[in-house]
């Protein structure tokens, strides 16, 4: 197989995406982890896994990135994840530190990948990778509202009691708190939520959606992997096969939404060139507040960065 992903970051997120990438055979996969044996390992139990689910991904696991060589895509899971009490800005100084490291490795190797970043603080992160990698925006996205929107729409349908696959919801946002999920733009069969469900359950999924990473937190006492890598894998499909799906995302907005200057999740047509567009929608002027807040958070974290501009 031809197509490479590198996924850099072998823990839980990383090694659930070249899972992911393999069991859908999208591409080979190169896992890079500073922990020795562990991207060796894991990526030798995937291929003994192989023969049984039938794919011929070749899966590769290394502490160098001897190998990494004309990727397609790089997926940056590298750096610590949240722990109870901590919040996801808690990990800035530390992630940016590997988060840049990181950047800096692959693009020497692969200057035309596109960078899937997944790393936390996850809008801030996106910009280290951008500011090092010096990659045009479109080549530079981040993985945080399909995980989010997918949160939101299990909890949909929960509340239903109707096929996930019947539903489909909106978040904007930057991934922290301040996300801003859209019930007016979150369907099921085609039919808004505000049609089917009552505002307080609506507020209630609404609630239970901003603070869906910290309920798994809560529970794991660290956080989630198994939706984070789906979501990955969504967007890496979407990509390499030039899907053209409408999905949302962490985008460097230029002006789009008022924004400008900011990654911040909206959503893009996703395909074999990375962000192909940004779809930009009509937002009441409750809503526009809302993310005009969402983005104030993600600046006051880019703010901090160390990184200049
Ligand atoms: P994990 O701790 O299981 O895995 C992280 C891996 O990164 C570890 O194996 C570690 O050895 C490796 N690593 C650390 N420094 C490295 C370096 N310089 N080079 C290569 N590898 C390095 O953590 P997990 O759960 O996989 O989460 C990874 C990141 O993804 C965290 O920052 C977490 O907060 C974030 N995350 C983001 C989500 C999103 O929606 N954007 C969702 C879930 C997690
Ligand atoms: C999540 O939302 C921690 O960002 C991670 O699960």
């Amino acid at each position: 197989m031809k197509t490479k992903v590198t996924v850099v970051g072998g823990g839980n997120v990383g090694a659930t995406v070249a899972q992911g990438i393999a069991y859908k055979e999208l591409a080979d996969v190169v896992v890079v982890d500073i922990i020795e044996g562990v991207p060796q390992g894991k990526s030798l139990d995937l291929m003994e896994t192989a023969p049984v689910e039938k794919y011929d991904s070749i899966l590769k696991g290394s502490n160098s990135y001897d190998g990494t060589e004309n990727s397609d895509i790089v997926v940056i899971t590298a750096g610590l994840p949240r722990k109870p009490g901590m919040s996801r800005d808690d990990l800035l100084w530390k992630n940016e530190e590997i988060v840049s490291g990181v950047t800096r490795e692959v693009v020497k190797r692969s200057p035309n990948s596109i960078l899937v970043v997944v790393s936390n603080p996850l809008d801030a992160m996106c910009e280290v990778a951008r500011r090092v990698s010096r990659f045009p925006r479109e080549r530079v996205v981040g993985m945080a509202g399909v995980l989010d929107s997918a949160r939101m729409r299990a909890f949909i349908a929960m509340e239903l009691n109707v096929s996930v696959e019947n539903t489909h919801a909106f978040v904007l946002g930057g991934h922290g708190d301040t996300m801003v999920p859209l019930p007016r733009y979150s369907t099921v069969a085609g039919i808004p939520i505000t049609e089917l469900i009552a505002k307080d359950r609506i507020d209630a999924i609404v609630d239970r959606t901003r603070n869906g990473g910290a309920e798994i937190v809560n529970l794991l006492k660290t956080s989630a992997w198994y939706a984070p890598a789906a979501s990955t894998v969504e967007m890496v499909e979407a990509i390499l096969k030039d899907k053209r799906k409408i999905l949302p995302c962490a985008a460097f907005l230029q002006g789009e939404y008022g924004i400008r200057g900011l990654y911040v999740g909206v959503p893009v047509k996703l395909g074999r060139n990375g962000i192909e567009q940004i779809i930009e929608i009509k937002l009441t002027n409750e809503e526009r507040a809302a993310l005009d807040k969402s983005a104030s958070a993600v600046k006051e974290l880019v703010d901090k960065l160390k990184i200049a501009a």
